[in-house]
Protein backbone atom coordinates (compact mmCIF):
# COMPACT_ATOMS: atom_id res chain seq x y z
CA UNK A 1 0.00 0.00 0.00
CA UNK A 2 1.40 3.40 -1.03
CA UNK A 3 0.95 5.95 2.22
CA UNK A 4 2.22 8.94 0.36
CA UNK A 5 -0.32 11.90 0.11
CA UNK A 6 0.31 14.73 -3.02
CA UNK A 7 -0.31 17.81 -1.39
CA UNK A 8 -1.10 20.03 -4.83
CA UNK A 9 0.26 23.29 -3.17
CA UNK A 10 3.55 21.71 -2.72
CA UNK A 11 4.23 21.30 -5.99
CA UNK A 12 3.65 24.78 -7.07
CA UNK A 13 5.62 26.37 -4.02
CA UNK A 14 8.30 23.95 -3.58
CA UNK A 15 10.94 25.68 -5.90
CA UNK A 16 10.59 29.62 -4.67
CA UNK A 17 10.51 28.46 -1.16
CA UNK A 18 13.50 26.34 -2.03
CA UNK A 19 15.07 29.72 -3.58
CA UNK A 20 14.49 31.27 -0.23
CA UNK A 21 15.88 28.52 1.46
CA UNK A 22 18.77 28.69 -0.93
CA UNK A 23 20.00 32.30 0.36
CA UNK A 24 19.49 31.65 4.52
CA UNK A 25 20.41 28.61 5.38
CA UNK A 26 23.72 27.42 7.21
CA UNK A 27 26.33 24.79 4.98
CA UNK A 28 25.12 22.07 7.36
CA UNK A 29 23.90 21.17 10.32
CA UNK A 30 20.18 20.27 11.28
CA UNK A 31 17.16 22.01 9.95
CA UNK A 32 13.74 20.93 11.39
CA UNK A 33 10.88 21.17 9.82
CA UNK A 34 7.56 21.69 12.18
CA UNK A 35 4.22 20.37 10.59
CA UNK A 36 6.15 18.35 7.44
CA UNK A 37 2.48 17.22 6.27
CA UNK A 38 2.84 14.94 3.07
CA UNK A 39 6.67 14.94 3.09
CA UNK A 40 6.54 16.37 -0.02
CA UNK A 41 9.07 19.48 0.92
CA UNK A 42 10.76 17.36 3.27
CA UNK A 43 12.93 15.10 0.68
CA UNK A 44 12.39 18.02 -2.15
CA UNK A 45 14.82 20.15 0.18
CA UNK A 46 16.90 17.11 1.51
CA UNK A 47 17.77 16.47 -2.23
CA UNK A 48 18.52 19.89 -2.83
CA UNK A 49 20.27 20.46 0.31
CA UNK A 50 22.29 17.20 0.81
CA UNK A 51 25.14 18.64 3.25
CA UNK A 52 22.18 19.70 5.64
CA UNK A 53 20.36 17.01 7.82
CA UNK A 54 16.75 17.53 6.86
CA UNK A 55 14.18 16.88 10.56
CA UNK A 56 10.11 16.60 9.50
CA UNK A 57 7.98 16.11 11.78
CA UNK A 58 4.37 16.04 12.41
CA UNK A 59 1.72 15.00 15.56
CA UNK A 60 -0.48 13.21 12.60
CA UNK A 61 0.33 9.90 12.48
CA UNK A 62 -1.29 9.43 8.88
CA UNK A 63 1.68 12.61 7.67
CA UNK A 64 4.14 10.76 9.30
CA UNK A 65 3.17 7.88 7.42
CA UNK A 66 3.41 9.79 4.20
CA UNK A 67 6.81 11.22 5.03
CA UNK A 68 8.13 7.75 5.41
CA UNK A 69 6.75 6.44 2.43
CA UNK A 70 8.30 9.73 0.36
CA UNK A 71 11.63 8.98 2.10
CA UNK A 72 11.31 4.94 1.00
CA UNK A 73 9.84 6.10 -2.54
CA UNK A 74 12.88 8.86 -3.13
CA UNK A 75 15.38 6.29 -2.10
CA UNK A 76 16.47 8.74 0.94
CA UNK A 77 16.44 6.11 3.89
CA UNK A 78 19.43 6.05 5.40
CA UNK A 79 20.43 9.47 3.93
CA UNK A 80 17.49 11.62 5.84
CA UNK A 81 16.00 10.89 9.14
CA UNK A 82 12.41 9.62 9.85
CA UNK A 83 9.89 12.51 10.97
CA UNK A 84 9.81 13.18 14.48
CA UNK A 85 6.00 13.15 16.25
CA UNK A 86 6.06 16.82 17.07
CA UNK A 87 3.01 18.74 18.40
CA UNK A 88 4.27 22.31 18.90
CA UNK A 89 1.54 22.39 22.00
CA UNK A 90 3.64 19.69 23.75
CA UNK A 91 6.41 21.78 25.49
CA UNK A 92 8.85 21.55 25.59
CA UNK A 93 9.90 19.66 22.59
CA UNK A 94 11.65 16.53 23.26
CA UNK A 95 14.47 16.93 21.16
CA UNK A 96 18.24 15.44 22.67
CA UNK A 97 20.99 17.93 23.75
CA UNK A 98 22.98 16.11 20.92
CA UNK A 99 19.88 17.16 18.24
CA UNK A 100 20.07 20.77 19.70
CA UNK A 101 23.34 21.70 19.57
CA UNK A 102 23.57 20.25 15.67
CA UNK A 103 20.46 22.55 15.17
CA UNK A 104 20.71 25.55 12.68
CA UNK A 105 17.11 26.62 11.55
CA UNK A 106 13.64 26.16 11.61
CA UNK A 107 11.35 26.17 9.19
CA UNK A 108 7.31 25.84 9.02
CA UNK A 109 5.54 26.38 6.29
CA UNK A 110 1.53 26.53 6.34
CA UNK A 111 0.91 26.16 9.54
CA UNK A 112 0.28 28.81 11.60
CA UNK A 113 -3.24 29.85 10.01
CA UNK A 114 -4.55 26.41 10.11
CA UNK A 115 -3.94 25.44 14.14
CA UNK A 116 -4.70 27.93 17.16
CA UNK A 117 -3.21 30.70 18.07
CA UNK A 118 -1.77 29.02 20.87
CA UNK A 119 0.47 26.89 18.29
CA UNK A 120 1.87 29.97 16.93
CA UNK A 121 3.02 31.04 20.15
CA UNK A 122 4.10 27.79 21.45
CA UNK A 123 6.05 27.71 18.09
CA UNK A 124 8.36 30.73 18.96
CA UNK A 125 8.43 30.01 22.87
CA UNK A 126 10.30 26.94 21.85
CA UNK A 127 12.39 28.36 18.93
CA UNK A 128 13.28 30.57 21.76
CA UNK A 129 14.87 27.99 23.98
CA UNK A 130 15.70 25.96 20.99
CA UNK A 131 18.00 28.28 18.54
CA UNK A 132 20.92 30.33 19.47
CA UNK A 133 21.79 33.60 18.70
CA UNK A 134 21.64 34.57 15.20
CA UNK A 135 19.82 31.26 14.14
CA UNK A 136 16.54 31.48 12.03
CA UNK A 137 13.28 30.44 12.33
CA UNK A 138 11.46 31.01 8.73
CA UNK A 139 7.54 30.94 8.13
CA UNK A 140 5.99 30.84 5.16
CA UNK A 141 2.36 31.31 4.03
CA UNK A 142 -0.69 33.82 3.95
CA UNK A 143 -0.45 36.77 6.48
CA UNK A 144 -2.19 40.07 6.74
CA UNK A 145 0.00 43.23 7.20
CA UNK A 146 -0.91 45.68 9.85
CA UNK A 147 -4.83 44.33 10.20
CA UNK A 148 -4.90 43.93 6.21
CA UNK A 149 -5.38 40.94 4.26
CA UNK A 150 -3.22 41.40 0.86
CA UNK A 151 -5.00 40.15 -1.46
CA UNK A 152 -8.79 39.74 -1.90
CA UNK A 153 -7.96 35.56 -2.47
CA UNK A 154 -6.22 35.91 0.99
CA UNK A 155 -9.65 37.69 2.29
CA UNK A 156 -11.24 34.77 1.15
CA UNK A 157 -9.43 32.18 2.31
CA UNK A 158 -8.94 33.34 5.08
CA UNK A 159 -12.66 33.41 5.52
CA UNK A 160 -13.26 29.65 4.64
CA UNK A 161 -10.88 28.94 7.08
CA UNK A 162 -12.25 30.56 10.01
CA UNK A 163 -15.56 28.88 8.84
CA UNK A 164 -13.60 25.76 9.16
CA UNK A 165 -12.62 26.11 12.58
CA UNK A 166 -12.98 29.29 14.54
CA UNK A 167 -9.52 29.13 16.30
CA UNK A 168 -8.06 28.76 12.53
CA UNK A 169 -7.10 32.17 10.36
CA UNK A 170 -4.79 34.06 8.63
CA UNK A 171 -2.78 35.49 10.93
CA UNK A 172 -0.96 39.21 11.22
CA UNK A 173 2.55 39.85 10.91
CA UNK A 174 2.42 42.66 13.32
CA UNK A 175 0.97 40.29 15.99
CA UNK A 176 3.49 37.26 14.85
CA UNK A 177 6.04 40.05 14.84
CA UNK A 178 4.81 41.02 19.13
CA UNK A 179 4.72 37.42 19.85
CA UNK A 180 8.53 36.82 18.63
CA UNK A 181 10.20 39.91 20.16
CA UNK A 182 9.00 38.68 23.85
CA UNK A 183 11.15 35.51 22.51
CA UNK A 184 14.37 37.20 21.49
CA UNK A 185 13.38 36.83 17.95
CA UNK A 186 13.48 39.28 15.41
CA UNK A 187 11.77 39.54 12.08
CA UNK A 188 14.62 40.41 9.77
CA UNK A 189 13.36 40.01 6.53
CA UNK A 190 9.79 39.29 4.59
CA UNK A 191 9.64 38.21 0.81
CA UNK A 192 7.03 38.58 -1.15
CA UNK A 193 6.44 34.56 -3.03
CA UNK A 194 3.58 33.46 -5.73
CA UNK A 195 -0.18 33.19 -4.88
CA UNK A 196 0.15 35.91 -1.95
CA UNK A 197 2.30 34.28 0.47
CA UNK A 198 4.82 35.39 2.45
CA UNK A 199 8.14 33.88 3.52
CA UNK A 200 9.23 35.40 6.59
CA UNK A 201 12.55 35.24 8.46
CA UNK A 202 13.11 36.10 12.13
CA UNK A 203 16.16 35.51 14.09
CA UNK A 204 17.18 34.81 17.33
C1 LIG B 1 -1.83 22.63 5.70
S1 LIG B 1 -0.83 21.40 6.37
C2 LIG B 1 0.76 21.93 5.79
C3 LIG B 1 1.69 20.78 5.61
C4 LIG B 1 3.00 21.14 4.90
N1 LIG B 1 3.84 22.00 5.70
C5 LIG B 1 2.72 21.76 3.56
O1 LIG B 1 3.00 22.95 3.38
O2 LIG B 1 2.23 21.04 2.71
C6 LIG B 1 -0.79 21.80 8.09
C7 LIG B 1 0.02 20.84 8.93
O3 LIG B 1 0.11 21.36 10.25
C8 LIG B 1 0.15 20.26 11.12
N2 LIG B 1 -0.19 20.71 12.48
C9 LIG B 1 -1.42 21.08 12.92
N3 LIG B 1 -1.37 21.36 14.23
C10 LIG B 1 -0.07 21.18 14.62
C11 LIG B 1 0.60 21.29 15.86
N4 LIG B 1 -0.05 21.61 17.00
N5 LIG B 1 1.94 21.02 15.90
C12 LIG B 1 2.60 20.69 14.76
N6 LIG B 1 2.00 20.54 13.57
C13 LIG B 1 0.67 20.78 13.50
C14 LIG B 1 -0.85 19.28 10.52
O4 LIG B 1 -0.70 17.97 11.00
C15 LIG B 1 -0.56 19.44 9.02
O5 LIG B 1 0.39 18.50 8.59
Amino acid sequence: MDDRFFFPATLRNRAPIGDVLMKILPKNGIVLEIASGSGEHGITFQKKFPNICWQTSDPDPSCRKSIKAWIDHEGLSGKMPMPLDLDVLKRPWQLSSEFKSSLRAIICINMIHISPWCCTKALFQEAETCLEKDQLLMLYGPFKISGEHISASNYNFDKTLRSQNSLWGVRDLDDISEIAKTHKLEMVEKIIMPANNLSVIFQR
